[in-house]
């Protein structure tokens, strides 16, 4: 089957590969031909590299690379039976291109977008066939991370949903089922491990280097002060702002001051030399004398928060608690699926933990989820 990706950026590029290596014919479109030229040199060394590590023998280099065509012309889609949409995250940019790959690929071709904040049903709104139209959303770097949300539209086609499975699993990727709903699984749940955060710092309860310490220590492989700053404040924020908006402005997805001010700053993290901490030769790494009572602080509250929405995304029917927990593990690699984690603490506890931050800040924020209450009591019970 012949593969075609539009847009040759970080994630276009990335997916390319994915689809050139497991033998497509693969053809990456993009509106700017420079971008096509970096595209082209980064998977050349990209795949230089894999032979260097002796990942990739040097015929499936050369094999891989001539597989992958360059276009500026959205018609070099005809003849795809997969095509995948990764341009900039912009919903009327994205509908045009999708009503130009409708005029060029049979109607038999499935057409997918790897939007991760817009819904998959308004990408598809203006289709003729919105019925063969999914969401794909891989995460960064796509060659290396095993998750793929695939998203069905209200009106996409269980066909459409079992292709996309079937050729994701071909891909040697994890593919979960994900309700059209804000943030889908992982940049919703995941919203709590910065925003409780965030809300400890702006509270003075703790600094972003004694947060980090305490969830590095709890298993998480980066803080979430760190990993802002690797990812871009910038790009964070319009993440959480757009989760939050999507949401009707549910408290529990606000966005933090503190976040905001770097941002106005042009503190964006490690791009800008500056975020939550400072970067270059001669930065010091700030000093963390951090108490055993303030830590556990720290990461009973995060887990809490995070463990409740993980449930309520089940309680909503986003997801099963058992994609939930592969999403988090598979697609920003948690220590623990957050519902496993939350059985082995114990539902109580983290009641109890929402609970006494509700009565002591009465903020709807700190809600118990439904659901989370029902596994408490035994009403529910996620292993039978
Ligand atoms: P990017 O900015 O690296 O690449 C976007 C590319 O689209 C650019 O090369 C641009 O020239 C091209 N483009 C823009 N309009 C076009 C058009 N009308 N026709 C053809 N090409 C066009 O962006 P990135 O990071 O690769 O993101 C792409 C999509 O993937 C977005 O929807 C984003 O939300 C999503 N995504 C991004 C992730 C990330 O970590 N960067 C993770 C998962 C999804």
């Amino acid at each position: 089957m012949r593969i075609a990706v539009i847009g040759g950026g970080t994630m276009g590029s990335g997916i390319g590969q994915i689809a050139a290596t497991h033998g497509h014919q693969t053809v990456i479109v993009d509106s700017s031909k420079d971008q096509l030229k970096r595209s082209k040199a980064g998977l050349q060394k990209i795949l230089a590299r894999l032979v260097e590590k002796g990942r990739l023998t040097r015929d499936e280099s050369v094999a891989t690379l001539d597989r992958i065509s360059f276009s500026t012309d959205i018609e070099a889609t005809s003849g795809s039976g997969l095509v995948v949409e990764a341009i900039i995250e912009d919903l009327a940019a994205k509908q045009a291109v999708f009503d130009q790959i409708e005029k060029h690929v049979d109607s038999s071709a499935i057409i997918a977008t790897n939007t991760s904040s817009l819904s998959v049903t308004s990408v598809a709104g203006s289709c003729k066939e919105p019925q063969r139209v999914a969401g794909m959303h891989f995460f960064n770097p796509a060659p290396v991370m095993a998750l793929v949300e695939i998203v069905p539209g209200v009106a996409t086609d269980e066909s459409t949903i079992n292709a996309i499975m079937n050729v994701a699993r071909s891909w040697g990727k994890v593919p979960v089922v994900v309700k059209d709903t804000p943030g889908f699984i992982v940049n919703r749940v995941a919203r709590c491990f910065y925003s409780e955060s965030l809300r400890i710092v702006d509270e003075g309860l703790a600094t972003p280097a004694e947060v980090d310490e305490a969830l590095r220590s709890a298993g998480f492989r980066m803080g979430p002060f760190e990993l802002m700053d690797l990812i871009g404040n910038d790009i964070n924020l319009a993440v959480t702002r757009s989760v939050f908006a999507a949401f009707h402005f549910d408290q529990r997805y606000k966005p933090s001051f503190t976040q905001e001010r770097l941002v106005e700053a042009g503190r964006l993290g490690r791009k800008s030399g500056s975020g939550y901490f400072m970067y270059g030769d001669d930065a010091e790494k700030p000093a963390v004398d951090l108490g055993s009572s303030k830590a556990a602080m720290i990461i009973d509250r995060v887990v809490a928060m995070i463990i409740n929405d993980a449930i309520d995304t089940v309680f909503w029917g986003v997801a099963s608690p058992g994609d939930v927990d592969i999403a988090m593990t598979k697609g920003v690699n948690y220590p623990r699926g957050p519902i496993e984690w939350g059985k082995e603490i114990g539902y109580p506890v983290i009641i109890e933990r929402i609970e006494s931050l509700r009565s002591r800040y009465m903020e709807d924020r700190y809600r118990v989820s439904p659901l989370l209450r029902d596994l408490a009591s035994n009403q529910v019970d996620f292993d039978g």
